[in-house]
């Protein structure tokens, strides 16, 4: 299972990094877009070349394995994970920040066997970042191994989380209440516009924690595993086992600080992927 994950891993990681220089030509911005779930929910023309790039190109090399990716689902496709194979892709997550030109878009893709992330790429080509993880090999940035911080206690404790895609007024009521929380009880509080890269921060050490209701799978199925291989937890935001489909995510430096935040937090439930 090893040798198929590493020959896996090195076959989407050239096919990542192909299919970033298409995200790299527009560094200023991209003002053409249109809207998918909401007002603030974008898609641009390179969105979907980079998602046809990654299914392509992995396709052509693994006929058997499974996609479930951004913008296939928003044309129709479904979104189901089976024990199968499958490529979890967003082929550009922070839109919203490409859009803008506010350099702080990535690829995220991750691999999951037996609905288990076991390998993940999250690639921003515009500032040359590329973190990786595969199964209990490690997380890295630029090929340097990382390491989640030592903060176990929210009092200490920067984090980071978005106020997502959605307009609806119980979440951003949910939003407001989290910003008061964290600005009484924490450190200080980050917003990256990425998911997967709001992950690999933790991942990386630079923040301790990451939170957000109403992502998708896309946008955290690589950050997953490469936080968990950084000696990082992925749990529930009410404190239960991470869930990649229940469209919530916590992720810490530790399980202590984890489920700290979990009692703190001011919930909110999407409906599922
Ligand atoms: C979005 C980004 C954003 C997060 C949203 C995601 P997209 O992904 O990760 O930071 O707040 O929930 O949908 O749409 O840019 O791929």
């Amino acid at each position: 299972m090893a040798d198929a994950i590493d020959e896996y891993f090195e076959v989407a990681l050239e096919i990542v990094k192909t299919a970033g220089n298409l995200i790299k030509e527009h560094v200023d911005g991209f003002a053409s877009f249109d809207m998918k779930a909401s007002d603030i929910d974008f898609v641009t023309e390179i969105d979907q070349k980079v998602e046809h790039t990654l299914i392509s190109g992995l396709s052509k090399r693994f006929p058997d394995h499974k996609f479930i990716g951004e913008e296939s689902v928003a044309g129709g496709a479904n979104c189901i994970l089976t024990d199968e194979p499958t490529w979890i892709i967003d082929p550009v997550d922070g839109t919203m920040n490409f859009v803008h030109g506010f350099p702080h878009s990535c690829i995220s893709l991750g691999l999951t066997i037996n609905k288990e992330a076991v390998a993940g790429i999250i690639y921003n080509p515009i500032v040359n970042q590329l973190f990786t993880a595969k199964k209990g090999k490690g997380a890295f940035l630029n090929g340097r191994q990382i390491h989640v911080s030592q903060v176990k206690e929210l009092r200490n404790a920067l984090l980071s989380y978005e106020a997502g895609t959605s307009r609806d007024p119980e979440k951003v009521q949910c939003v407001l209440d989290n910003f008061k929380m964290i600005t009484s009880k924490g450190h200080g509080i980050r917003s990256l516009g990425s998911a997967a890269l709001d992950m690999a921060m933790v991942a990386l050490g630079g923040s301790d924690a990451y939170f957000e209701f109403g992502i998708h799978a896309w946008d955290i199925a690589a950050g997953d595993i490469i936080v968990r291989e950084a000696g990082g937890v992925c749990i529930d935001p009410a404190g239960g086992p991470f869930d990649i489909l229940s469209r919530r995510v916590l992720c810490a430096s530790s399980m202590e600080l984890a489920q700290e935040l979990a009692k703190e937090l001011h919930q909110y439930y999407p409906e599922r992927d």
